[in-house]
Formats: C-alpha cells, structure tokens, sequence
C-alpha cells in the first residue's frame, strides 16, 4: 500500500478523460487514492468548475469503482497547479491536448513545464489512442542519474501490469561520447532484478530508435534529462522528440524526482 496519491488534471477535455482512465488504472494496481485536480484561473466561474470534477468522479467511479477518489480545485495556471501537487504524488498524469491554445501540438505548454518541474514522475498520455494494448515497457537509457530512475520506474510499472520489459541503449553515430558498454547496460539492468529484460545497444539516433522500437508498447519511460544539454532548455531533445512522436503513453522522469 503507497500513501501518495496518484494525480490527474482535469480540465474537461477529451485528452482528459483518457488520462482519467490511465490514472484510475494506475490507482487500482498501486491501491493508492485517485487525486482528481482542476486548475481555475481568477475569473473563472466556480459552477463550471464544478461540473468538471463532477463529470471526472462519474467517469472515474465507473472505470474503476475499488479506488478511493478525492478532488481540488486550485487557483493558478494548469501547470503551477500540477506541479505544486506533484510534491505529494506518486505519478502526475495528464492527457497531451488540452482546451488551451496549443490545442494543435500533441503536448503542450503545460506538459512541457511539468515534465522539466514535477517532483515525481509524469505520465502524458494520447487521446487518440484511447485503447493502449501493448506488451511491454521501453525504456531509454543513456547512464544518467533520470535514466536510472527511469530503470527504476519501468521495471516496477512492468511487474505490476504484467508487461515485458525492453532497454535501449542507443550510440549516437560518429561520436564515442557517453558510450553505455554492454556490462553497464546490463549490471544497472540486474541490479534492478530485471533479470527478464531485453537489452538493445544499438547505434544511431536515441529518438528514433526508442520511437522504433516502440511499435508494441504500453509506456514509454524517459528521463526529462539525459547527460548531455543545456540548462536553459526545459527538457532534453530525446524526450522532447519521443513526446511528440510515441504512440503510447510517456513517463517522463523530472530531474526533481530522480531517486524518489
Ligand atoms: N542515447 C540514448 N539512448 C537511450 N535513451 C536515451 C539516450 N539519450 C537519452 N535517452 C533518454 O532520454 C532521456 C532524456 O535525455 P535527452 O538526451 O533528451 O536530454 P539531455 O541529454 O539532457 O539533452 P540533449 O541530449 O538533448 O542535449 C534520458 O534520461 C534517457 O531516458
Ligand atoms: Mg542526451
């Protein structure tokens, strides 16, 4: 039994109803709270706010009716919002399209924020893929500390939903720099009990190869960071790509919540 809640935002969207799904499932395997939360701004009118937590409820009851849900209403831009409950969380979710003005990018300003800020892991989830059905997890590793915590997240998701767990560990062509050998690939691998796991060093673009390989996943899980970039950038451009590309479902592990 885990003591922190997992965390969808609302806002009533379509995206957001897929998110409620995946949350509400991912509540059920944890047997932890469904926190269920509504980012308002000042003006907004409380009544409307209202039917969409009512709405959330309704819609998360009937998918998982064993959970325990409970709902905030909270002043501030979705992502300061998500963010400051991220501190008391064990995964975010929210959905990659949202009401907003970037209602034409797969993810959003807010996605973006969360996962460079969050304090926990964040799962941003497709809505036209309302039906995920595969069977296994792939996670990027590239040695960093978020690629550990990724390892650590992936592995425990895997077990919990029964799916097969795929590493890669990719080489980027024509530079030796932060090469990953097979024995550090696979001691980070066992060390985690992943005993089962496919490991895949390949050589080429990280993005491309994990969206590859990638056909027959369920989640995706990434650190926001890996060992290279740059400070002023939100996320890396790994994550960022594989974001906006994957088919399923992507964890993305903020570096607030490397180790937790
Ligand atoms: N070579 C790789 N092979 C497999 N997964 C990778 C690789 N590089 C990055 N990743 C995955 O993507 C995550 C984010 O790393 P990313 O490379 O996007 O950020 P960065 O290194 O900080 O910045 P950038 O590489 O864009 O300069 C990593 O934590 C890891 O999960
Ligand atoms: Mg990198």
């Amino acid at each position: 039994m885990r003591h922190k809640p997992v965390v969808v935002g609302i806002d009533g969207s379509p995206a957001a109803d897929i998110a409620i799904k995946w949350a509400a499932a991912e509540a059920a395997s944890l047997r932890c709270n469904l926190r269920m939360l509504h980012a308002v701004a000042a003006h907004e009118a409380a009544s409307s706010a209202g039917e969409v937590v009512y709405r959330a409820v309704r819609l998360a009851r009937g998918l998982a009716p064993g959970i325990e849900i409970d709902t905030r209403i909270d002043k501030g831009t979705p992502s300061t919002v998500l963010v400051k409950a991220s501190s008391d969380a064990e995964v975010v979710v929210i959905g990659s399209r949202g009401l907003g003005v970037m209602a034409g990018a797969l993810v959003g300003a807010t996605g973006l924020d969360l996962a460079a800020n969050a304090r926990c892991p964040v799962v941003v989830v497709r809505p036209d893929l309302a039906e995920p059905d595969g069977t296994r997890v792939v996670i990027g590793y590239d040695g960093s500390p978020a690629g550990d915590t990724a390892l650590d997240y992936g592995i425990d998701y895997a077990r919990r939903h029964n799916l097969a767990v795929r590493v890669v560990a990719a080489q980027p062509t024509g530079t030796e720099l932060h090469r990953i050998t097979e024995d550090q690939l696979r001691e980070a691998v066992h060390k985690r009990d992943g005993h089962d796991a496919e490991l895949i060093q390949i050589t080429g673009h990280p993005a491309e190869h994990i969206l590859r390989l990638s056909s027959d996943a369920d989640l995706i899980i990434l650190g926001a960071r890996g060992r290279g970039g740059f400070a002023g950038m939100l996320i890396g451009s790994v994550s960022q790509t594989v974001l906006h590309h994957a088919d399923c479902p992507v964890a993305i592990i903020p570096a607030a919540a490397i180790g937790g």
